[in-house]
């Protein structure tokens, strides 16, 4: 598709300004791109985590039963750039909205902390957040900041095996999170998409389902995904850059 003009681009985004400012109930979701400018590194594209490493062998419970070591020294090793990073001015944007929009949730499949980070407190964390560990025998989940030294680390009050709170593939999604989301979606009257691929379920249907009711979908997104068609507005470009021009 050819890229629509300036003027286009601008007429579009005073729409979606207006949207936004007018709808009483706004729904932003949010994806590893949304970091990015943060130097968070995304799963996807010719950079992404899931180019030199199997998901399979790092992202589901069975590649933790099997080897829980070299799970963990990936999370570590997550953990540890995620901790040099800090919130951009989309997370900040978002943060804000908050203060502005009675009825606002941010969903996000991000679980490296840095929407709470920047301020958001509406936030549900349906993939989980990397700095909270939970024991697979006694099920106590803590918040940890530190490195473990010990790798994998194990559990103080019973000896369990201790494992990063996030969700991976194959695993329900966290129960009060995903209702509060699926909540937002049956009643939002805007949907911003910010930062995903669009690829994982089941976040990659939360559009649809919102476009189906009527509500208004926008996308920001550099590139294109496959909820691009049935957006209301598109902006193709980074979200620390769109997003404090469309909340602002
Ligand atoms: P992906 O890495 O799949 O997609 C990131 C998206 O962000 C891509 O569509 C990029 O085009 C876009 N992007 C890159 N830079 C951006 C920027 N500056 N501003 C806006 N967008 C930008 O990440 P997710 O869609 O979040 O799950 O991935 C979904 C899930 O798959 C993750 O939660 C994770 C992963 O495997 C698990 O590990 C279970």
């Amino acid at each position: 598709m050819d890229k629509p003009s300036r003027e286009a681009v601008a007429g579009a985004m005073d729409a979606a300004v207006k949207w936004v400012r007018e709808c009483r109930s706004l729904c932003v979701l949010t994806g590893a791109g949304v970091s990015a400018e943060s130097g968070v590194p995304t799963f996807r594209g010719p950079e992404g985590l899931w180019k030199r490493r199997d998901p399979v062998s790092l992202a589901t419970p069975e590649a933790f039963a099997e080897d829980p070591k070299e799970v963990w020294e990936w999370y570590q090793w997550r953990r540890r750039k995620i901790r040099g990073c800090a919130p951009n001015a989309g997370h900040r944007a978002l943060a804000a909205v908050e203060a502005v929009k009675p009825d606002f949730l941010l969903v996000t499949q991000n679980v490296d902390g840095l929407h709470r980070a920047a301020g958001s407190r509406r936030l549900a964390e349906i993939h989980g957040n990397i700095w909270t560990v939970r024991c697979v025998g006694c099920g106590a989940e803590r918040y940890e900041q530190g490195d473990f030294t010990d790798l994998p680390p194990r559990c103080g009050a019973c000896g369990g095996l201790l494992r990063p709170g996030v969700v991976w593939f194959g695993e329900m999604l966290p129960r009060e999170a995903s209702g509060e989301a699926m909540e937002m979606l049956s009643r939002c009257e805007v949907l911003i998409v910010a930062g995903t691929s669009a690829v994982v379920a089941p976040a990659s249907g939360y559009a649809a389902m919102a476009k189906r009711r009527g509500a208004r979908v926008i996308e920001v997104n550099p590139d294109e995904t496959p909820v691009s068609g049935i957006c209301d507005a598109t902006f193709r470009g980074k979200s620390g850059e769109v997003l404090p021009a469309l909340l602002g």
